[in-house]
């Protein structure tokens, strides 16, 4: 016999195809996999009524009015899909340094908590109590003499997340990254009465480009001065990130979040292997928009790409993500 086309005696008969031979083969050896459970639906809310406004940098996404989310969300929660997060997009002349509209207990993001809650009740609502979609400035904290100032930031933040949760929302998201802002919080929301109110940590947040589409979202691209290096994280650093996620586990973070997601999934490993708590990656508005993009040019399946990296999120250690393509990957997953 010509053995020419032998592989080598020693690894020859571990083949690691046998596994891959076959359909059913494959299933059974599947190690992570997607269900609508995993998805949590980020949404962007903006005054009126009847307004569903397509958002340029997010082809496929909108603004909606507080009717017409209650719409989507009732969509959503009949797809299976457990979660929402709000993001409210507001007047500028209710824009100012201190981002006092946030401490307006009927403001727009918490009336369409109010009306979610009331029509959509199987649905969780997390918000995120950061400064910048009400702040003229665009920054997530009070701006004093060029600088975010720490404590008088978290002291706002905490009564904002208590008329949140006044509203009905279920998991307070804090993306401000002051520090001491989980501890401050989870005090304030069990004074107010909001025990089972949950926090979802955003410690691992890093100062990244791939924000810009929702940063036009929510008409703050045009308000930002300077750069987030101050507070959030360098992208550079991971055990820098791990420290801060301790912290914030300390201080009572019912849930850990990752964001960006995709070009950060060893900060997904690392904080899911440090503390084994509910961990999610945040698939942002520039991840989704490479990918829209590049699929409406024709340059890669769209489609493929996006049911692809939403599972190597889980491969990654994941158990959920945050993505605007939570309504889509649905209607893919429900169809089989
Ligand atoms: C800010 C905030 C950001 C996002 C949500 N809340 C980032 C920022 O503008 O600094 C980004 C979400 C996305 O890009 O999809 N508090």
């Amino acid at each position: 016999m010509d053995k020419t086309h032998l592989v080598d005696t020693v690894t020859g008969h571990r083949r690691m195809r046998r596994n891959r031979k076959a359909d059913w083969t494959r299933r059974m050896v599947q190690e992570s996999r997607l269900t609508v459970d995993d998805f949590i639906w980020p949404i962007f809310i903006v005054p009126g009524t009847g307004i569903v406004d397509p958002i340029k940098a997010m082809p496929g996404v909108n603004r909606m009015s507080v009717d017409k989310a209650v719409e989507a969300v009732k969509e959503a929660a009949d797809l299976g899909i457990p979660a929402i997060a709000t993001f409210p997009d507001i007047e500028m002349d209710l824009r100012d340094v201190t981002g006092s509209q946030s401490l307006v207990a009927d403001n727009l993001i918490n009336k369409a908590t109010a009306a979610i809650k009331k029509a959509v009740p199987n649905i969780g609502i997390i918000t995120d109590v950061a400064l910048d979609p009400f702040t003229s400035h665009g920054h997530d904290g009070i701006l004093r003499d060029g600088v975010i100032v720490n404590d008088e930031t978290v002291d706002q933040v905490v009564r904002a997340a208590i008329l949140q949760a006044d509203a009905g929302a279920d998991i307070i998201a804090p993306s401000e990254m002051m520090d001491g802002r989980i501890g401050a919080i989870r005090r304030g929301l069990d004074a107010a009465g909001h025990q089972d109110v949950g926090i979802m940590s955003y410690a691992t947040k890093f100062s990244s480009g791939y924000y810009g589409p929702y940063r036009e979202a929510i008409n703050t691209s045009g308000l930002l001065k300077g750069d987030k290096n101050t507070y959030y994280v360098s992208p550079a650093n991971g055990t820098e990130a791990l420290r801060d996620a301790a912290l914030d586990v300390e201080e009572g973070a019912d849930m850990m979040m990752v964001k960006p997601g995709l070009a950060y999934l060893d900060i997904c490993w690392r904080v899911k292997e440090a503390f084994g708590l509910p961990t999610y990656a945040y698939q942002v508005s520039g991840e989704y928009s490479q990918i829209k993009a590049a699929a409406m040019n024709g340059w890669i399946d769209g489609e493929r790409i996006m049911m692809e990296t939403l599972l190597c999120f889980k491969r990654a250690g994941c158990d959920g993500i945050l993505t605007y393509f939570a309504i889509e990957a649905a209607k893919k997953l429900a169809k089989g």
